[in-house]
């Protein structure tokens, strides 16, 4: 079986560029993922940032969890638990605005090395997309512009913790699902495993690297390019040992941006076979998402279509 693609940024601009921009563009299109090593986010800053998490939901976040477990009865079920997940979790937003000041039990430090980590992840979000932008070859800053809308990304991070579990075989740590916005960066934690993603019909570990982040690709980067490249399901087991750390970024498009495949991507076999998908207003996807995050993707694409097309098809007054 081919191995989990791992890119190594610093050959991006030596020699290896033209190898490593190829196992990028391999990993866009037949995986969703690809891990990063040395992509310039120092191993210092994601060390603090681990240790600051970590305490944080020893200080914050454990004794809610035990206490949300206990009142559910979470810990003592017989039958497998299909509508929730076994994390903890906590959400940033950092553009449009920032809203870490309103987040309540985030000390200074925390705060500020959390800003200082998310803005190198953004910069790192649009170098990427510009590599994505180079494979297919669209002119740079294409992506950037796609999701820019009248006020620039949505930039968000999902700090979870999944704790150990007592019944894994019943409960996900997180259901299967795909990522409904753009490129998402993970740094993941190197001891505790548990992200799988869902390749030709089977379950494939993202392997734990220490002080690698994570790419996976979004549903919106799928209908950009018109199912060229792809949002894949991925999922989080719960383990019985350890307690996973997952910090998870999204660099997503702006509420009001306008996404639709670019027409360049756009074969025309898959025009003729009515194969082209949808264009909508981002918040309006979100909306949908909302609802039916875990279930399949197809039927999401298909409801924005069904929208698009009342749209279009609503008389315009001439009078
Ligand atoms: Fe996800």
């Amino acid at each position: 079986m081919e191995s989990f693609p791992v890119v190594n940024m610093e050959n991006v601009n030596g020699e290896k560029r033209a190898t490593t921009l190829d196992i990028i563009k391999d990993a866009c299109e037949n995986w969703g993922f690809f891990e990063l090593m040395n992509h310039g986010i120092s191993p210092e800053l994601m060390d603090k940032v681990e240790k600051l998490t970590k305490d944080h939901y020893k200080q914050c976040m454990e004794q809610r969890f035990k206490e949300l477990v206990a009142s559910k009865g979470l810990g003592e079920v017989e039958t497998e638990i299909e509508d929730m997940d076994w994390e903890s979790t906590f959400f940033l937003r950092h553009l449009p605005e920032s809203n870490m000041s309103e987040i309540p039990d985030l000390n200074e430090d925390y705060r500020k090395t959390m800003k200082e980590f998310v803005e190198k992840l953004e910069k790192l979000a649009e170098e990427l997309l510009d590599l994505l932008c180079e494979n297919l070859g669209l002119e740079k800053g294409y992506l950037k512009k796609a999701f820019y809308g009248s006020r620039g990304p949505t930039f968000g991070t999902k700090v979870s913790n999944y704790p150990p579990c007592p019944r894994p075989e019943l409960v996900k740590g997180l259901r299967a699902h795909t990522d409904a916005g753009g490129l998402i960066l993970l740094f993941q934690d190197d001891q505790v495993s548990g992200l799988q993603l869902l390749k030709d019909g089977e379950w494939i570990d993202v392997p734990p690297m220490r002080h690698s982040i994570v790419i996976n690709l979004g549903d919106q980067l799928e209908v950009i390019t018109n199912g060229k490249y792809k949002s894949v399901l991925h999922r989080v087991l719960a383990q019985t040992d350890g307690n996973r750390m997952s910090i998870a970024s999204f660099y997503n498009p702006g509420s009001d941006a306008v996404i639709y495949p670019e027409p360049a991507l756009v074969e025309k076999e898959a025009e003729e076979k009515n194969q082209v998908y949808p264009k909508f207003v981002f918040e309006d996807y979100m909306k949908l998402y909302a609802g039916v995050k875990f279930q399949a993707k197809e039927p999401r694409f298909e409801a924005m279509k069904a929208v698009e097309h009342t749209v279009i098809s609503t008389p315009i007054a001439t009078a």
